[in-house]
């Protein structure tokens, strides 16, 4: 919790009670993990890696929503949604949708909601109602520049480059690590603030498993 202090443009705001501590289960040590903090400097993402996450979360998929029915689990995305400052009444895009646990929350609250992943074995698990769902690659995104006004990343890679490039001038973004410190693919508050282009300022807190962080670009 100390460093979310250091980072001043991150205002800190009060746990939804009981905060669920997570068992450790290797998460700092998983091989995601490596790739998490890569590809948020900006490098370590190229048809090579896109392949093997491909595959890895292609062999995951089949049991990834039976294995995660804890309620504990979407705390923090209604939290965020709820205390976070965004932005609803927008378009919305979920990178790393997965099998839709966070587009099920997000659809029913925002105008348009589109939902990608890589995974074409994810893809094909999700519910078809939450649609419109595009299989794509998030360091490289079919959409046009500042195309969208909120994006929402759930346990997924940060590619800072495209997320300043599709999202508008006063666009929010959407960070949940569902299992906190202990999810593979976790950023830090001040780490995510540091990865994105130009100033960034937002909230932080705590709901259930995980954390969660919004960001918009700081005002002149
Ligand atoms: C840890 S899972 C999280 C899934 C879902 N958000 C959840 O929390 O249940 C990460 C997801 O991101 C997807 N993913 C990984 N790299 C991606 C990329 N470059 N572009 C789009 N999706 C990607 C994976 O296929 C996988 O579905």
């Amino acid at each position: 919790m100390a460093e979310y202090a250091l980072t001043v443009s991150i205002e800190e705001l009060p746990n939804v009670e009981p905060v669920v501590e997570t068992p450790d289960r290797g998460g700092p040590a998983h091989r995601m993990r490596t790739v998490t903090n890569e590809v948020a400097s900006g490098s370590g993402w190229d048809s090579d890696r896109a392949r093997e996450v491909g595959s890895f979360f292609d062999s995951l998929a089949p049991e990834w929503t039976a294995k995660r029915q804890d309620q504990q689990r979407n705390l923090p995305v209604v939290d965020a949604l709820s205390r976070g400052g965004v932005e609803l009444e927008t378009n919305w895009l979920e990178l790393g949708c997965g099998t839709g646990s966070a587009t099920t929350i997000l659809k029913p609250q925002v105008n348009n909601l589109v939902a990608v992943d890589l995974s074409a074995g994810m893809l094909a698990q999700t519910p078809p109602e939450l649609g419109p769902f595009v299989q794509a690659d998030a360091s490289s995104l079919p959409f046009q520049d500042k195309q969208f006004g909120g994006v929402m990343l759930m346990n997924m890679f940060l590619f800072p480059a495209e997320i300043d490039r599709i999202l508008d001038d006063i666009g929010w973004l959407v960070w949940v690590n569902s299992r906190a410190e202990q999810t593979p693919i976790h950023l830090s508050p001040s780490a995510l603030v540091e990865a994105l282009p130009g100033e960034w300022f937002g909230y932080s807190s705590r709901a259930g498993t995980g954390l969660w962080v919004t960001l918009t670009r700081k005002r002149p």
